[in-house]
């Protein structure tokens, strides 16, 4: 675990930084990512502050290292949250994906939440990992919903209660 990481609430000061991460991890050589539109500042702006949403950061050195959002839906599915977690590659493994989300899920107990939802390609161990690590349940699949360097994968939906 590196030491000095510290946790806080997005705010536009870190978009900069964010878009940094995500750009880092859309460019790894095989990277995981399943995005299906490239971010700018700017979307990431409408995205990522407002009353929907709830984020945090794990930042090193005041340097963005790591990112967990979670997306309220709308309507009848307003119970019904989303969550989606990045970390950049030299800082994996070492536990920030789980710090990140053990913050979110205490900040989840303030809203009305009740389950969270994620979706992740087949071929991602380490997202799989961190959805058994957290309690959530395979809920469906997109069969071959994933192409990746010409091979298709399912598109797994996992849930869990709060
Ligand atoms: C998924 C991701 C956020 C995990 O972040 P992280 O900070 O490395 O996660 P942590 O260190 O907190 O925990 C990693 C867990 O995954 C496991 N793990 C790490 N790499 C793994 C691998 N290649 N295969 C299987 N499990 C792996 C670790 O053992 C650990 O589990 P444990 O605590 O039970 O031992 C990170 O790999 C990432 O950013 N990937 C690219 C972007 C992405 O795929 N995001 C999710 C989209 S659905």
């Amino acid at each position: 675990m590196f030491e000095n990481i510290e946790i806080t609430k997005t705010s536009k000061k870190h978009l900069k930084q964010i878009y940094d991460l995500y750009m880092s991890i859309l460019n790894e050589k095989n990277t995981m990512w399943t995005v299906s539109s490239i971010p700018t500042v700017k979307s990431l702006k409408q995205s990522l502050i407002d009353s929907k949403t709830t984020s945090f950061v794990a930042r090193l050195n005041k340097d963005v290292i790591g990112i967990v959002v979670i997306k309220k839906y709308d309507g009848r599915r307003s119970h019904v949250g989303e969550i989606g977690y990045d970390v950049k590659n030299e800082y994996r493994n070492s536990g920030v994906a789980t710090l990140l989300i053990k913050n979110i899920l205490k900040e989840l107990k303030k809203t009305n939440i009740k389950y969270l939802i994620a979706w992740t390609a087949d071929y991602n161990e380490p997202s799989k990992r961190m959805m058994k690590k957290f309690g959530f349940r395979k809920a469906g699949k997109i069969k071959n919903g994933v192409l990746k360097n010409g091979k298709y994968y399912d598109y797994i939906l996992f849930q869990r209660a709060l």
